[in-house]
């Protein structure tokens, strides 16, 4: 009895998740590369969608990477990190940085990645690039919740954003083209 009661609630919780992930998923965002070099000087990062802006004055974001990604520990302790927004053609590095492990590192190997003015390594034709200086963290339940202060920005105009709804990737359309 009382297993079947154990085994009811956890198929209550993993609907309610399945159900936060579609509810959640259908709020369309863009998608991040969140890179800092490790102690070991190895680049380290993920894919994040979880990224806002936070503050014009002093020029503050965040981004949410969860505690149990091996990226957490490298972008939590980095004096600096960057935070890419990419492009529509930068699937490959989306799909790169939401790897784990040797796999994760192969697959960063064939990226395009400079050193940035900060030291903080930056992915090459993104459509935009924050290199942050860490700022603050606070706890926000199974994420954390890292707050960079903006030190030095660029921008691709030409670059079209990435889109990401309902697990699928797709380009940002401008009013006129979503409207033909
Ligand atoms: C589009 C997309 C958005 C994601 N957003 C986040 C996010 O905001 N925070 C997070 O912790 N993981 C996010 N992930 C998952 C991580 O990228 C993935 O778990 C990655 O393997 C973590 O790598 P690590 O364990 O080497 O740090 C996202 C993945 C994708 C494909």
């Amino acid at each position: 009895m009382t297993t079947q009661t154990e085994q009811q609630q956890a198929e209550q919780q993993e609907a309610t998740q399945a159900l936060y992930k579609r509810t959640l998923g259908s709020f369309p965002s863009g998608v991040t590369v969140v890179m800092a070099y490790d102690s070991d000087g190895k680049i380290s990062g993920l894919t994040a969608s979880a990224f806002s802006a936070l503050s014009m004055n002093p020029p503050l974001v965040l981004v949410c990477p969860q505690y149990n990604s091996e990226s957490y520990q490298a972008l939590s302790q980095a004096e600096y990190f960057s935070i890419n927004i990419l492009a529509d053609n930068q699937a490959t590095e989306a799909f790169a940085f939401a790897k784990k492990g040797d796999a994760k590192q192969q697959a960063i190997n064939e990226l395009d990645i400079r050193q940035g003015l900060s030291g903080a390594p930056v992915l090459n034709n993104a459509v935009a690039t924050m290199e942050c200086a860490r700022w603050h963290e606070y706890e926000g339940g199974d994420h954390a919740i890292l707050i960079g202060r903006i030190e030095h920005m660029h921008c691709n105009d030409e670059q079209t954003p990435m889109v990401y709804c309902r697990g699928s990737f797709s380009a940002l359309h401008t009013p006129e083209e979503a409207l033909a």
